[in-house]
């Protein structure tokens, strides 16, 4: 077991509130709350986002890329984006310092990989998941590129989000808002919300098809919560497949942009509610 470090003074921190400090060569994140000191991995379990930098609100810290929000007495985490805890650290005052050791509490919650929370039937919030959510969860990742354009089909080999939620053509009358109806059928497989609550849709164009009367060309500008998005590929596939389903739609074009980035401000308020982001 490691030794504790002396790793700030106690007069460095008002309460509440929280720092950086270094430990043994760990960025940890340090909190002063109602007299007592807590530490945790200065490392958001979704995507790497910098915990100290988020909102502090009672012992509830709010990862300031996504909003993740973690308990800093566990480091459990507590909602979505992020689906398994980040480590807590032992802490002890002693001497006028903090001191902390690190690791010798662990994850409260353990490494629940998003497969293993979703077999168990429960989300990061202990909330039960939705059966439509436990099929999505099995679907296949079918690798695509951004930005590519295939004819749209009905047929998949893999079941998929867009397989599941649309089943059968569409034959609304094509436009910007009937396609984003379709986009509400893509359902973010880490997050489990559609991607228009989300926020993901930057624009819709529909444009005539040169070589197919009476049909449409449909260009989608897209973003992704973060630049490195696991679900990425997923999302794009079932993108194309769910508005391709439409019988006026030519070919689907998803073009992947991340200027502006995405933050949470950009979801509807149905999407806040589900991921418990208040
Ligand atoms: S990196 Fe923390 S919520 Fe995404």
């Amino acid at each position: 077991m490691a030794d504790f470090v002396r790793a700030a003074d106690i007069s460095e921190l008002v309460d509440p509130g929280k720092m950086l400090v270094d430990v043994d060569g760990e960025m940890v994140a340090l909190f002063l709350v109602d007299g007592t000191f807590y530490a945790i991995d200065d490392v958001c379990t979704h995507d790497g986002g910098p915990l100290v930098e988020g909102e502090l609100n009672g012992y509830k810290i709010a990862c300031p890329r996504h909003g993740a929000r973690f308990d800093i007495r566990t480091g459990a985490a507590l909602t979505m984006p992020a689906v398994r805890g980040t480590r807590a650290h032992d802490v002890k005052v002693e001497n006028g310092g903090v001191w902390v050791r690190l690791g010798s509490l662990g994850a409260t919650d353990g490494p629940m990989s998003h497969a293993t929370s979703a077999a168990n039937g429960f989300e990061a919030t202990g909330r039960p998941l939705p059966a439509a959510v436990l099929a999505t969860t099995a679907a296949q990742q079918t690798a695509l590129t951004a930005q590519e354009t295939v004819a749209p089909s009905t047929t998949v080999a893999s079941r998929t989000t867009a397989e599941i939620e649309v089943g059968s053509v569409s034959t609304a009358v094509l436009c910007e808002d009937s396609v984003r109806e379709l986009l509400k059928k893509v359902i973010d497989p880490e997050l489990f919300v559609n991607i228009v609550d989300l926020g993901l849709i930057y624009g819709v164009t529909l444009s005539p098809a040169v070589d197919l009367p009476g049909k449409q060309h449909v260009a989608i500008d897209m973003t992704m919560t973060s630049p490195a998005c696991p679900a990425g590929p997923q999302l794009i596939a079932d993108t194309r497949r769910s508005v391709g389903a439409h019988e006026d739609v030519s070919a689907v074009e998803v073009r992947i942009v991340m200027d502006p980035p995405w933050t949470p401000d950009r979801m509807t308020d149905a999407a806040r509610d589900s991921l418990g982001i208040f």
